[in-house]
């Protein structure tokens, strides 16, 4: 293992709770989502700030309604100042190690909600240089690859390219490494060790890392040359950035703390765990086909019985099915028709195989409108991407066609 982080001794994780772990790099066990807004000390997004949303947008997203998005970090905070005149920006970002599935969507597709509801700008950081560090098979050239395929799975959520700003961290580290160096001047090593659990093995290029994640927070302030705040939407894994290390130095740049919002995992096809792309099998990619697709849903894990007569008998058990968990992420919106679903599932009524057949076509018919976003993003990559060459925000368009 090249950096250290992969391998470390799960003992000395701070982040470690008894059968569960969340790091930004693992994921394990049953994870406790209450437990974890305890031990990150993270706030519940509140029926609150619920109401509050439903009063700036007209409605309630399903990731709300459902607790997707379930914790925050200052969002009441953000909130009124939006009310009061003061927009905010958007952060997020991606690892690019190989490629997306549907997990990664999640925080992408309320990112993109959140942009046309609020009219936000969107910075997104593709941390070429983190997955090179991190993995002992990529080269810096493979992630840096990678980073330009997963930049089409995210101009095919449809992002404003007017407000939208994807750079891969190689290519934009002059600018980011002015604001880097300075939140690493104000962060320790010991810092970082106790958020990052870092050891004697992880590469140098992974302990400076963090400062060029949280760089981001700050990046529009410095561009703009005024505080802008920053709302970042991501899975909770990546909660010990903001936690650690942005918003400890936040206060002494001179910058407004980051807000987050935090979701849950979407899980993978197998029995427990997040979808994750380490286990191919059990995560659906936005490039599968529709074969693979049907294949992976098929050979799902679910909560069914044993036998029909069971099953007929018992019901099936929908809380720890990932079939009925993928409804609940993305495939039926309607809160009735879920209701429906999970109801006939319970009773006995609705067989396993039935339900991922019905399953089986709706998220072939998502990937397969997916693909299609995706093959039309290739003509608009330039649309989005900035880079240092010409500094600023200048999109590689505006560089060719002056
Ligand atoms: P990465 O590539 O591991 O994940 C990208 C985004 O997807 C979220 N995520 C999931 N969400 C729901 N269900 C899942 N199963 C699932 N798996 C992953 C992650 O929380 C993340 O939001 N270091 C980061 C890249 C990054 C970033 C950021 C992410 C740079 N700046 C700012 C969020 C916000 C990474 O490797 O993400």
């Amino acid at each position: 293992m090249v950096s250290g982080v992969e391998d470390r001794d799960e003992d000395e994780n701070p982040q470690k709770s008894e059968d569960f772990v969340v790091t930004p790099w693992t994921v394990k066990g049953e994870v406790d989502y209450e437990k974890l807004v305890e031990e990150f000390g993270t706030s519940p997004i509140t029926p609150e700030i619920i109401e509050t949303f439903q009063r700036l947008t007209g409605e309630i997203h399903p990731f709300l309604r459902r607790r997707i998005f379930y914790s925050h970090r200052d969002l009441d905070d953000i909130l009124k100042r939006y009310e009061s005149g003061e927009p905010f920006f958007l952060y997020t970002g991606r690892g690019p190690s190989g490629g997306v599935h549907l997990g990664h969507l999640i925080p992408w597709i309320f990112t993109k909600y959140l942009q046309d509801k609020f009219g936000a700008e969107l910075y997104f950081q593709m941390t070429n240089d983190e997955k090179y560090f991190t993995s002992d098979k990529l080269s810096l050239e493979k992630t840096s690859e990678l980073a330009e395929e997963n930049t089409l799975d995210l101009i095919a959520i449809g992002f404003d390219p007017k407000k939208t700003f994807v750079f891969t961290d190689t290519g934009y580290m002059k600018t980011l490494y002015e604001i880097g160096a300075k939140i690493a001047k104000h962060t320790t090593f010991s810092t970082a060790k106790a958020v990052f659990g870092f050891e004697n093995s992880t590469s140098i290029g992974m302990i400076f890392f963090p400062a060029i994640q949280a760089a981001v927070s700050f990046l529009p302030s410095v561009l703009k040359g005024y505080n802008i705040p920053c709302l970042i939407p991501a899975a909770i894994d990546q909660d010990p950035y903001w936690r650690g290390i942005a918003r400890e130095v936040a206060p002494k740049l001179g910058f407004y703390k980051p807000a987050q919002m935090h979701s849950k995992f979407m899980p993978g096809l197998g029995q427990g765990g997040k979808m994750s792309a380490s286990q191919p099998e059990t995560a659906i990619f936005t490039t599968d086909s529709q074969g693979v697709v049907e294949k992976k849903i098929r050979s799902s894990f679910t909560g069914g019985r044993d036998t029909l007569e069971e099953q007929r008998l018992l019901g099936g058990r929908a809380d720890i099915c990932p079939v009925y968990h993928y409804y609940y992420f993305l495939f039926e919106s309607d809160d009735l028709e879920l209701k429906r679903i999970y109801d006939d599932c319970t009773s006995g009524q609705l067989l396993c195989g039935d339900c991922k057949l019905m399953l089986a076509s709706r998220v072939k018919n998502f990937v397969a409108t997916h693909a299609r976003k995706r093959e039309d993003a290739k003509e608009h990559l330039d649309e989005f991407i900035v880079e240092d060459l010409s500094g600023g925000l200048t999109k590689r368009s505006e560089r060719k066609n002056p």
